[in-house]
């Protein structure tokens, strides 16, 4: 016998639920594996421009594992946690290489794959194969510790494998696609984190959390997450109409990705202060180069890091002794790799993408 949760849950998503996105109801697991990791962290507002263009740039799993890395990349470009592409690309290889292309179809076998934990195992076994696993994500830890008044800190494992049991209760074993969905799009429009829909929320009558007026409070989260503050300087080198950038190695966040020359620091720079630096005098020689451009101070919030930092163009007369690793290119050519969020944003506004001809055209205000 399903419980009230599950029966009015499901009334609410045949009746009431008209959430367009364009996985809903896909049961190709390739596509909806792609559409999880998006969403992963992601929301789906931003994230569904990029699956559209993921999918007809790579429509199966063949197109993807064939791909070269820098063309997955540039359509990863802004997105974010980008182990998430690396984790794609290598799941997409293995797949490939050893399963002939066919996408494993028990959870077992999908859990099992890297980039994919219990939540994105859930997703694609029950949407692509029908299979009775509850998802678990942020929207369905809200609804559910609401609606049955569950306060245990959701950011620890224990209250975790709480969560998890009471949702593999309240699944519809003979519907867990439709479930899953309708209790996801049920969290997101619904029961949302901030300003809740309670007044047309089939469960208001229901709601512990409605009764004890308890609705902000819950779910409850047991640490808040400090977050590691940056000071990125970048260094935009340009020597005979060509900037100097890199591809990183180091295995971290933006690993696979380019950039220009960083100089990280504890605090924030002064201009004088950074080109003062002897890092920096290494680099370019002092009085042959002309300051273009600085940014001013500019700033991005990531979940675990907060982002400062600049950008500082500088026209050199001779070129720059940059360590290895570093090539020079084309503005032309700067759309063809992809960078970070933080640099993409910026050379989007101020107008790199564009041919050096047409900036100075524009700089010089005429109307074609
Ligand atoms: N968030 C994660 N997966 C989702 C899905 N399939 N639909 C809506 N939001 C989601």
């Amino acid at each position: 016998m399903a419980s009230f949760f599950t029966r009015k849950l499901l009334d609410w998503n045949r009746g009431m639920n008209d959430r367009q996105m364009p996985w809903k109801g896909e049961k190709d697991p390739y596509r909806i594996w792609i559409s999880e990791i998006i969403l992963q962290q992601t929301r789906v507002e931003q994230g569904w421009a990029y699956y559209e263009r993921f999918i007809a740039s790579f429509p199966d799993i063949q197109a993807l594992a064939t791909a070269p890395d820098e063309e997955i990349f540039k359509h990863w470009e802004g997105l974010g946690y980008y182990s998430r592409c690396r984790n794609l690309i290598f799941t997409a290889r293995q797949i490939h290489v050893e399963r002939k292309g066919m996408f494993p179809k028990t959870y077992p076998e999908i859990a099992a794959l890297k980039g994919i934990g219990p939540y994105t195992a859930a997703a694609i076994a029950s949407f692509a194969f029908g299979l009775p696993y509850a998802v678990v994500d942020g929207n369905v830890i809200r609804v559910i510790s609401r609606v049955f008044g569950i306060d245990a800190p959701a950011d620890q494992p224990a209250s975790r494998k709480l969560f998890t049991e009471k949702a593999q209760m309240l699944l519809d074993v003979r519907h867990p696609a439709e479930y899953n969905q309708a209790i996801m799009d049920f969290g997101a429009t619904i029961c949302k984190p901030q300003s809740p829909r309670c007044s047309v929320c089939p469960f208001q009558s229901d709601c512990q959390a409605y009764a004890f007026g308890r609705i902000a409070e819950l779910p409850v989260k047991s640490k808040k997450i400090q977050k590691k503050k940056r000071f990125l300087h970048y260094l935009i080198l340009e020597y005979n109409g060509q900037l100097f950038i890199r591809k990183r190695t180091a295995r971290d966040i933006w690993q696979q990705l380019f950039e220009f020359h960083l100089i990280e620091a504890d605090r924030l720079l002064e201009t004088r202060e950074l080109l003062d630096l002897p890092e920096v005098r290494a680099i370019v020689h002092p009085h042959s180069f002309e300051l273009i451009m600085v940014s001013g101070a500019r700033r991005q919030l990531l979940s675990h890091q907060e982002l400062q930092g600049g950008f500082f163009h500088l026209k050199l007369n001779h070129p720059p002794s940059l360590p290895t690793g570093y090539q020079p290119v084309s503005r032309e050519r700067l759309r063809d790799a992809a960078f970070p969020r933080f640099i993409l944003s910026y050379l989007e506004e101020n107008a790199y993408f564009q041919s050096a001809e047409v900036q100075s055209f524009n700089e010089k205000g005429e109307v074609s």
